[in-house]
């Protein structure tokens, strides 16, 4: 048996993702397991350096999950040959520098969504990255999500029929930071920062529509800051300069319809934080991000609009739980093993940067659509 050690230079993990996702439920988790084990009996064993810019804040969470080294000089840890794959969670507006210094150090690279601020900075990463023959993912964790995976697999069976349309609701209230603490950082609400939910979730929209349901063909949105003035980390209150809600329709391939509504100002009065309704001829289904429930035409209820008489149907009581059928684990976790084994082993990994610039594609054209106040195409994206 043959224990293949990668060194990973991981940026940003002390940040929310970094830690939480990257580090303690994947690299953290796939180390206490003892390693990813590959058919051949052989191991792969993830050795990472923690990256970032404060030296306590490193220690302390290389100490809490038994990791020894971590560094607070990037250029260093790029210069080390043992190190082969770079990773970065930093906010959104730091990643492309560090990605390129890490691409001219010759490291395979495995990065957070959006790649980058723009399309023109995200679809250079995936050039250079091509051009220096180095192994490159982008994070597409909605994709391992058990709801979802339910759902490609009706989508797989054949179950829909002919795909009419898709509703997407995304959302729940991030508090402002006065009475109560946030939920998510400040930079998310300041555009000079790299925020604004349009950047944030058209990134995974664009794999999740493209993975599931077709292509994205043409975008219409409407973007709005709803809420002016937020408090951030440190108790100050600052303007808020990105937006916090977008509602926008796409079309896919194949002529699908799709409604997406993302909002970090919506009180939640659904069955998760994501619902994703599909409607086809045969069927139907509504995936949240561990269950999925469909509705069969056969099993179609047939209400007639009558309100002068009490509601007769329960309408949420005629859909039937699509079962588990396998263990999920975590969908961070899920991603990386596969990146790894890609790796190690050269099997496939689809997800590259230029399909990470196809999400900053898909929020470049949002916003500008927003912007223009009309539809916009979704032109091929090749390098
Ligand atoms: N895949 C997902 O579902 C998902 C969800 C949320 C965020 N993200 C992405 O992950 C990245 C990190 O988001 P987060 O919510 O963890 O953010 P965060 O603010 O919690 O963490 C940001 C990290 O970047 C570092 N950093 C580097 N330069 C910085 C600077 N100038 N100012 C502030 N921090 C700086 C911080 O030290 C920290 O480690 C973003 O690109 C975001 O789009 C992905």
């Amino acid at each position: 048996m043959t224990i293949h050690h990668i060194g990973i230079i991981m940026n940003g993990v002390t940040g929310r993702m970094g830690t939480n996702q990257h580090l303690i439920r994947s690299i953290a988790a796939i180390r206490k397991q003892g390693g990813l084990p590959l058919p051949n009996g052989d191991v792969i064993l993830p050795d990472p350096i923690l990256v970032g810019r404060s030296a306590s804040k490193l220690a302390a969470l290389a100490e809490a999950n038994g990791i020894s080294r971590w560094s607070t000089d990037l250029a260093a840890c790029l210069a080390n040959p043992a190190d082969t794959v770079y990773f970065d969670a930093q906010i959104t507006s730091s990643r492309a520098e560090s990605v390129k210094q890490a691409i001219a150090a010759g490291k395979h690279i495995y990065c957070e969504k959006p790649t980058g601020s723009s399309l023109a900075q995200s679809l250079e990463l995936a050039r250079l990255a091509r051009e220096a023959g180095v192994k490159n993912g982008v994070v597409q964790d909605k994709l391992f999500l058990p709801g979802l995976i339910k759902l490609k697999r009706l989508v797989d069976s054949g179950f829909f029929g002919k795909i009419l349309s898709v509703r997407m609701e995304f959302g729940y209230w991030v508090f402002e930071g006065d009475w109560q603490a946030a939920q998510r950082p400040s930079w998310n609400y300041r555009k000079e920062d790299g925020g604004g939910i349009i950047v944030d979730m058209f990134a995974h929209w664009r794999y999740v529509l493209d993975n599931l349901f077709g292509e994205v063909r043409a975008v219409s949105c409407l973007g709005v800051t709803h809420i002016d003035e937020r408090v951030d980390e440190n108790g100050k209150p600052y303007a808020c300069t990105a937006d916090d809600a977008a509602y926008a329709t796409f079309l896919l391939e194949g002529g699908v319809v799709v409604q997406a509504n993302s909002s970090w100002t919506v009180r939640v009065n659904r069955e998760d934080l994501l619902t994703i309704q599909v409607d086809g001829t045969e069927g139907s289904a509504v995936a949240g991000l561990r269950d999925c429930k469909t509705q069969h035409r056969v099993n179609t209820c047939k209400p007639v609009w009558n309100p002068d008489i009490p509601n007769p149907f329960s309408f949420r009581d005629q859909w039937q739980e699509v079962p588990d059928n396998q263990i999920f684990d975590n969908g961070f976790k899920a991603q990386w093993e596969l990146f790894l084994k890609h790796i190690v082993l050269d099997t496939p990994f689809p997800w590259d940067l230029l399909e990470g610039a196809k999400g900053t594609q898909l929020s470049d054209l949002g916003l500008r659509s927003w912007q223009e106040r009309r539809w916009i195409d979704v032109p091929e994206l090749t390098i």
